[in-house]
């Protein structure tokens, strides 16, 4: 292995990412040129997968599971019959007061989904999803002298699952509403799993976006997560 190689591996390995074993998971072969062969391809992309989402989801949603029984029931279809194959797009929505659990589920169906498509025999490629909340978003579309904004939606665009957390949340400016429904309407056309969650209503979302995203919503599942405030569970405010 060469020095850039070798470079390489350690910034991926710093994100988690194995990339001897991606590219075996892929051919059977490490393209980097150390020679070894993975036995159980099938079994590396498992284990990528596992390692990517151990990586990028610490914290407060690492054990996440979508036990809602309509979240559940959204991940199951959607893992049954894939992407394209459904009438209904596959949108998930899930609307409620803050607390509820709305990220918990999301994070749980992201996690539930990427491992099913590890295991999907034939998937030969990584599956790429991603999170971005709306303030996280917002602030990536304010023009920069870099031009980096200019690239910013790119990655969402993209993604085979997309979680936007928080719609509605913070402010809107003009550029940040004109990128929402930019990508919103990207991953409509083109019937890309996508998960939203918000604290406001439909009513809402149309004060903030107009007719359009609400509309396109409500050609997938909405959730209402309703229940008490769990942070007030578990928290100190008392
Ligand atoms: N099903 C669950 N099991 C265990 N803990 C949960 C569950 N759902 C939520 N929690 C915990 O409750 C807290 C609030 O959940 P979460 O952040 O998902 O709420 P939210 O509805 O997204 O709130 P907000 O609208 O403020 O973003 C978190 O600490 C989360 O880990
Ligand atoms: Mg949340």
């Amino acid at each position: 292995m060469n020095a850039l190689h070798q470079r390489m591996q350690e910034l991926a390995a710093r994100r988690g990412i194995d990339l001897a074993a991606l590219a075996a998971a892929d051919t059977g072969e490490s393209p980097l040129g150390t020679g070894w062969t993975v036995d159980d391809p099938a079994a590396a992309r498992r284990e990528m997968a596992e390692a990517v989402l151990a990586a990028e989801m610490r914290g407060t949603f690492a054990n996440a599971q979508p036990d809602h029984p309509e979240v559940a029931r959204w991940v199951s279809e959607l893992i049954e019959q894939g992407p394209d194959a459904g009438d209904r797009l596959p949108w998930l929505t899930l609307m409620g007061a803050t607390g509820r659990g709305k990220t918990h589920q999301a994070y749980g169906a992201i996690r539930a989904l990427s491992m099913a498509a590890a295991r999907r025999p034939g998937s030969y490629r990584p599956y790429r999803w991603r999170i971005v909340t709306h303030p996280e978003l917002s602030a990536a579309l304010r023009p920069k002298s870099d031009k980096s904004h200019e690239y910013a939606l790119e990655i969402y665009e993209v993604a085979d699952l997309l979680l936007l957390d928080d719609i509605g949340a913070g402010s809107l400016t003009d550029y940040g509403r004109e990128g929402i429904l930019h990508l919103v309407n990207h991953r409509y056309v083109r019937r890309l799993p996508t998960i939203f969650t918000t604290n406001l209503n439909e009513d809402g979302l149309r004060d903030a976006f107009g007719d359009r995203v609400p509309s396109r919503m409500n050609e997938g599942v909405i959730v209402v997560v309703d229940g008490p405030d769990r942070r007030e569970a578990i928290g100190e405010w008392r």
